[in-house]
């Protein structure tokens, strides 16, 4: 298969991330004869920084052309101690799944059985936990109406659904969860917003398309406790935009690290695929970042296309690198691996069609080639 993708590595350390994600990609392109073309962009702080715009024409232009997006991260320190600054990375990327059309961000997180025991979580409490999140991504209060009064005393942020936005999403997350565990939670605020009360009736309603799946309500406020107590009891969550946004980063405890968390955002007319991290600007420069949620948005990209094995390929990588320990520093404290390293093992890993070489005792000694 012939895929043009776009790569929008952003700030922070999005290149480093999105470097090894394509180092996978090859990986995988040369083993299943694969061509992948890349297209690079500027957005977020490095596109303000050279044209005063975190999403240049020019880089939408990139994504339109291509197949699929594969983005890094935005963010940088110096707009967080500034919330007045009208210029942000982070328009870049809200402008991007705007203009797009993302509406669908779907989010994976389970447990990996070498990590159960470094969670910050009880071993028995996430062993077994395997949730998609699916965070409606382009209305919501991230895009209504938002305003500081003229004496700058007063602000408001608007909160805005059409049925049309919660059905389009709720549709595909039933549609994932009749081929998963057939149980759909949907995430609100319906006892208090009249947003989240829409929501409440449109899925109930879409609900009876989809008889096999089993359908339960959740308002975001016990949601995010019952994450951490009983991760188990959940199949797909379908939620609205900062609700997802905030859930997801609390699930990621219950991964590992948020360093593992992939993610998708599909359009009707194209895709996007990045790690939920952001820009870890303190990390940036130093090869210490975790690179396998990029990596795994890869794999993400992959699936879009129906190139399943390849995909599979990819995770069974991921997990070999963290059951052998082959992982950066915010997974493994003691005797860590670099950025590129991890990059590099995945990538080796998926090229050696005879995996046997790779033993815990080779990687320990430094024996291995491949470090
Ligand atoms: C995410 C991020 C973004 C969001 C930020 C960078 C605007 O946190 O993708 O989860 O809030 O959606
Ligand atoms: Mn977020």
């Amino acid at each position: 298969m012939k895929l043009k993708i776009a790569l929008l590595p952003g700030d922070g350390i999005g290149p480093e991330v999105i470097q090894q994600a394509v180092k996978v990609l090859n990986a995988i392109a040369e083993k299943y004869t694969h061509t992948f073309e890349y297209s690079k962009g500027l957005v977020g702080d490095v596109a303000i920084k050279e044209f005063n715009n975190p999403l240049p024409e020019e880089t939408l232009k990139i994504c339109a052309d291509a197949d699929a997006i594969l983005f890094g991260a935005i963010g940088d320190p110096k707009y967080d101690n500034n919330p007045n600054a009208e210029v942000r990375p982070e328009q870049g990327l809200l402008q991007l799944r705007k203009k797009l059309g993302l509406f669908a961000n779907i989010r994976p997180v389970h447990t990996y059985t070498s990590l159960l025991h470094k969670s910050n979580l009880k071993e028995h409490v996430i062993d077994g936990a395997d949730l998609v999140i699916y965070r409606e991504l382009t209305g919501g209060i991230y895009f209504g109406e938002r305003k500081l009064s003229d004496d700058k005393l007063s602000a408001v942020d608007t909160c805005n659904y059409s049925v049309e936005e919660i059905d389009r999403i709720a549709i595909l997350a039933f549609e994932a969860a009749k081929l998963r565990r057939k149980k759909l939670t949907l995430v609100d605020k319906s006892n208090v917003l009249e947003t989240s009360k829409l929501w409440r009736t449109r899925v109930a309603e879409i609900s009876k398309q989809f008889p096999s799946v089993k359908l339960n309500f959740l308002y975001a406020d016990n949601a995010a406790m019952q994450l951490i107590l009983k991760p188990t009891q959940f199949d797909i969550i379908l939620t609205e935009n900062m609700i997802g946004d905030i859930l997801s980063d609390e699930a990621s405890v219950i991964s590992g690290s948020i360093g593992l968390l992939a993610s998708a955002s599909i359009g009707k007319h194209t895709a996007l695929f990045e790690p939920i991290h952001g820009s870890y600007p303190t990390a940036k420069g130093k090869n210490i970042a975790n690179p396998l949620a990029a990596i795994l948005s890869a794999a993400m990209l992959l699936d879009h296309f129906e190139l399943y094995d390849e995909a599979e390929n990819i995770r069974l990588a991921v997990e070999k690198s963290i059951d052998l320990n082959i992982t950066t520093p915010d997974l493994n404290t003691t005797n860590h691996f670099s950025t590129t390293n991890v990059g590099n093992f995945i990538s080796d890993f998926i090229l050696d069609d005879d995996n046997t070489f790779y033993n815990k005792s080779n990687i320990d000694l430094g024996q291995s080639t491949i470090i």
